[in-house]
């Protein structure tokens, strides 16, 4: 099998195995989860599309989940409308063994973050290839408002970032997303943090502070489970 092959068959084996974690919630009727996004997501939605008479709604994390949960008749919820989600289930695109994570590839980061602050677990669901040792082989995303966009890169170099600006992307909240290369990530909860201060920031690609609860990892060995300690 090539690695591509390789990596759709473990994001469609963890898949199954996060609707195997969430049965027996899915079957008490009335099931609210939130939803987050990206390739490994999609493939969960058409698994739980099969269940979806018990599910009283989803809370999407993007335009794209949203149209995908639509077209998988889906009932998709607005978060106002919405008092507890028992669960937020999402991909990443680094997590380390603490369970933090880097996230935003997708240009989701701020609704996800949103969505998985807001809710009871936080399950990510993963191949192999996204855990890491050290977070930040891969770029941080950072969502800005336009204006901003060369006064937080300034920022970020005075803390050895490299800023390239997503070209012609658009979040679904108008904005703009900065990948910053090469950055240092030694506390990733105060860096979380500084970098959401930095005026003009909507929110930074780490999930430090809301960090998964529970990691499904599709290896060639099997499905692991690792808890958030
Ligand atoms: C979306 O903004 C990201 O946070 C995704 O969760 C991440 O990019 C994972 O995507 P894949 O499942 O496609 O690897």
């Amino acid at each position: 099998m090539n690695t591509n092959k390789r990596q759709l068959d473990l994001k469609q084996k963890v898949s199954r195995a996060a609707i195997d974690f969430i049965k027996p919630y899915i079957l008490d009727n009335n099931f609210f989860i939130g939803i987050g996004t990206g390739s490994t997501v999609d493939l969960f939605i058409d698994e739980l599309a099969v269940f979806r008479s018990n599910i009283g709604g989803a809370v999407a994390s993007s335009e794209r989940t949203r149209l995908k949960l639509l077209s998988c008749g889906i009932r998709v919820l607005d978060l106002n409308d919405v008092s507890s989600l028992p669960f937020y289930i999402d991909g990443a695109d680094e997590i380390d063994r603490s369970l933090c994570m880097i996230k935003g590839g997708g240009g989701a980061l701020t609704r996800e973050k949103i969505i998985s602050s807001v809710s009871d677990k936080f399950i990510c669901i993963a191949d192999e290839s996204k855990l890491v040792e050290h977070l930040g082989s891969f770029p941080l995303p950072i969502e800005v408002i336009p204006m901003a966009i060369n006064s937080v890169s300034r920022r970020i170099a005075s803390l050895g970032g490299k800023s390239i600006l997503r070209d012609g992307f658009i979040t679904d909240n108008g904005n703009s997303i900065i990948d910053v290369y090469n950055l240092r990530i030694q506390n990733q909860l105060n860096l979380e943090k500084e970098i959401n201060n930095f005026p003009g920031v909507v929110t930074n690609g780490l999930f430090a502070i809301n960090r998964a609860d529970v990691l499904i990892l599709a290896t060639e060995m099997g499905i692991q489970l690792i808890r958030r300690s």
